[in-house]
């Protein structure tokens, strides 16, 4: 999603800027590496209570739900359980897609027990010609189903419109005009071709990206709160958006097409932060990718390099929950970082990439991330990071934790998804270091 600026000028006149991350940064932003402030990291294998973990039974019942709950309670927001029964509706299927190299289903998945809650609409694209069940990416969509490709028989998404000018926001079925305009970060041909489905859905679906004090999406739906006021660990966006992953996960479980044990759960920026959160939250997902997510994804928010915790709680009010405010200009008093959170999807296998030139992102910050939670991936039989020094540009690193930083901009592009599909080849056809 581009970032954008509203710049006033001396002489009032207003301009809107499709940025480069140069210039989206507030004035106090940190791009300098010898300004970024000494910190010590939380130790992911040492307990709450001072034990040192050093064995894979201690971490999976001691460690791990303590970090689990430690994010739950400062970062995302602690989410619901599934919905009791699983409602979806098969709403199309045409099995000769993409020249009859695919077959297109939309499937209507209710996000509730009650009739009057919301569903959200998965759009799953499904090699024709190979053995079945398939291996899934699954990923949400910023701008609505019909976007990701100029295929006529997507159903137009109904999308959500931001409040501006004392206007709420509003929800109106797409345009026609607007069929495939986001085509470059989906390159569904490809995907198809090495032999993947692909399933999306509009974030919006779950929950829209504005804030509204959680009247709308799901969140009113679950919320079981008397008070007036949300509780500081109530879910926020991110958690609900990463729900919704899961719903659809509920629904792979039923389709005999999918492979439910080979699904990639990825996702671009805020919805990278979401796709980290679906991985740490649901082990049902066997890789998870995490394309920018930056600040509340995969960087480390003590290097407070790029765009900072305090900004990002103020930019995005109805992302976290709210005690990550407490976090303010004081990261050093987090009881996470970032690391742990890469360490929650142990021993699965993580993918963690970063753009040169998106700095607001810090991929520096990113990698180190992936590297910090290598002892975790080590101690539970992986080959985790192969390297520890961060990767030249364009010179991926696989192994149980990926990296890559390539050249350009904060977006998903044609080179991430390459290397997306070559690590799923890698694991779900056996090759990999296998999980224990
Ligand atoms: C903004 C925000 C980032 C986010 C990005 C996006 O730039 O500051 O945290 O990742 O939007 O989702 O596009």
């Amino acid at each position: 999603m581009n970032r954008t600026l509203t710049i006033v000028g001396l002489s009032y006149c207003l301009l809107h800027l499709s940025l480069s991350t140069a210039i989206s940064a507030p004035p106090d932003a940190n791009y300098d590496e010898a300004k970024v402030p000494e910190y010590t990291l939380p130790d992911p294998l040492v307990a709450a209570d001072g034990a040192s973990v050093d064995d894979p039974a201690e971490w999976i019942s001691k460690r791990r739900p303590e970090i689990l709950e430690l994010f739950k309670t400062h970062v995302y927001g602690r989410s619901p359980d599934a919905p009791k029964r699983l409602q979806y509706e098969l709403t199309s299927i045409d099995r000769q897609a993409l020249g009859g190299k695919a077959t297109r289903k939309e499937i209507a998945i209710k996000l509730g027990d009650a009739p009057n809650a919301p569903s959200m609409n998965l759009l799953l694209y499904l090699p024709n010609d190979v053995s079945k069940p398939v291996p899934v990416f699954l990923g949400l969509n910023f701008k609505g189903n019909h976007t990701i490709h100029s295929d006529p028989g997507i159903t137009l998404s109904e999308v959500w419109s931001r409040p501006s000018k004392g206007r709420a926001g509003e929800k109106k079925r797409g345009s026609e005009k607007s069929r495939g305009t986001s085509a470059s970060r989906w390159p569904v041909e490809t995907i198809i071709d090495r032999g993947y489905g692909l399933g999306t859905i509009y974030y919006g679906d779950i929950d829209p990206d504005f804030h509204d004090g959680f009247k709308n999406g799901v969140h009113p739906h679950h919320d079981k709160h008397e008070s007036a006021e949300r509780p500081a660990d109530a879910w926020g966006s991110i958690a609900a958006w990463a729900w919704g992953l899961s719903r659809a996960m509920d629904y792979f479980e039923r389709d005999d097409d999918v492979d439910q044990k080979k699904v990639a759960v990825l996702g671009h920026s805020r919805l990278g932060k979401t796709s980290l959160w679906a991985g740490a939250t649901d082990p049902r997902f066997a890789l998870v990718i995490s394309n920018d997510s930056g600040c509340g994804g995969a960087a480390l928010s003590r290097r407070r390099f790029g765009e900072k915790v305090k900004r990002i709680n103020t930019s995005f009010p109805h992302w976290f929950c709210g005690n990550f405010d407490k976090y303010n200009d004081n990261e050093a008093a987090l009881p996470v970082d970032q690391h742990m959170l890469i360490a929650l999807i142990a021993p699965r296998p993580v993918y963690i990439a970063s753009a040169a030139e998106d700095q607001w992102a810090d991929p520096r910050g990113e990698f180190l991330s992936g590297l910090h939670a290598d002892p975790v991936y080590r101690l539970l039989g992986t080959d985790g990071i192969a390297t520890k020094e961060m990767p030249k540009v364009d010179q991926p690193s696989h192994s149980a934790i990926s990296y890559h930083v390539r050249t350009g901009k904060h977006d998903l592009t044609a080179f991430d998804w390459g290397q997306y599909l070559d690590r799923a080849d890698t694991i779900f056809q056996g090759s990999a270091t296998p999980a224990k």
